[in-house]
């Protein structure tokens, strides 16, 4: 189920797709748009904006200018994260092109990341709404403190289950909470219906960070543009592989090699698509009562098949080498 196929949200996205452009190029300096460009028009599935006009759409409100602007802030928040999550990361590529700090360097990177999450904020408070701007600036406050949590577990073997979800609910989880929240302000919901959409935006995040950290495991070699177990080379020990290592307590001894030859690839991947079922199941259940049922359905639907892409995924032989 593909949120991007409903004409409305095609047709609400190339309008985000315009004020994203707008606001990651409207700095001052001309170095800074042309970097926060490249990183916006790299591409990206535009997931989290695509959440934020069904969410508007299945509680009756139109995409009018206030929720595509807080759609767009939702994104640039998203790309302003990836932008300083590659950099702690030291990573070369995203979305298919060198990343920011492979291309300019620690600190330019660092300070355009800065800009992102400081340009969203400010378009929320000034052409969305104060609530809105809320929301936005309390998620950025929970990704911090994600991050920071998955940095301070680096290479922990005692790394509990329970501090990683916190991380990923920060990191991850709370903008696609966050998503749905603002949409749902823009619509005027109930207090009870936000909650609601919040609760299913924040299980579709974990969802959505526990089947990356999977396919970081259990992708077919090469499909993913890096080789297998680079969380575990980094010395991240994701939700999948702590959950793995409560049947196996010996699982973190030794080096990479070590630990890839003892996960049982089928039974990891088996696990945690249960586990992430469980949730989509919760995300479903957690949904209001909407007034437009086409969209609803689709809102519904949307985790679990998620869970079945990267389910066949991890059923794809591996791709040849290119000779
Ligand atoms: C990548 O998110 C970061 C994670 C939370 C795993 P996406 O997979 O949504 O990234 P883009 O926007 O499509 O590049
Ligand atoms: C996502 O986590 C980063 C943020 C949510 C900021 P990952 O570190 O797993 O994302 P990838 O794998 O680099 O895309
Ligand atoms: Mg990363
Ligand atoms: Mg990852």
């Amino acid at each position: 189920m593909d949120l991007q196929s409903i004409p409305a949200i095609a047709d609400g996205l190339r309008k985000v797709e315009n004020t994203i452009t707008r606001l990651g190029g409207s700095s001052a300096l001309p170095a800074i748009n042309e970097a926060a460009e490249r990183v916006i028009h790299a591409g990206g599935k535009r997931l989290r904006p695509a959440l934020t006009l069904a969410t508007a759409l299945a509680f009756g409100k139109k995409p009018d200018r206030r929720v595509i602007t807080a759609a767009a802030c939702v994104e640039l928040i998203h790309a302003g994260s990836l932008v300083h999550d590659d950099l702690m990361d030291g990573a070369t590529q995203r979305r298919g092109i060198p990343t920011l700090n492979a291309d300019l360097g620690h600190s330019k990177a660092l300070v355009i990341g800065d800009f992102m999450l400081a340009r969203a904020g400010l378009a929320a408070l000034t052409a969305v709404s104060r609530p809105v701007a809320e929301v936005l600036a309390a998620t950025t406050v929970e990704l911090a403190e994600g991050q920071f949590l998955e940095t301070a577990d680096l290479f922990n073997r005692e790394r509990t289950q329970e501090s990683a979800l916190r991380s990923i609910t920060g990191k991850t989880a709370a903008l696609f909470r966050a998503s749905c929240t603002v949409a749902a302000i823009c619509a005027r919901a109930e207090a009870q219906d936000r909650a609601r959409m919040a609760a299913y935006g924040e299980r579709f995040g974990l969802i959505f960070q526990i089947l990356d950290d999977l396919l970081d495991l259990a992708a077919p070699a090469g499909s993913m543009g890096k080789p297998t177990g680079h969380d575990l080379e980094q010395g991240v020990y994701t939700l999948p592989v702590l959950r793995t290592r409560a049947k196996n307590p010996q699982l973190l001894d030794g080096d990479v090699p070590a630990i890839l030859a003892r996960l049982n690839r089928a039974e990891i991947v088996e696990d945690t698509l249960a586990y992430c079922r469980d949730l989509a199941d919760q995300a479903a259940s957690a949904l209001p009562a909407f007034r437009e049922p086409g969209i609803a359905a689709s809102l519904r639907g949307l985790p679990h098949s998620y869970i079945d892409q990267v389910a066949e995924m991890t059923r794809r032989p591996a791709l040849r080498k290119a000779i």
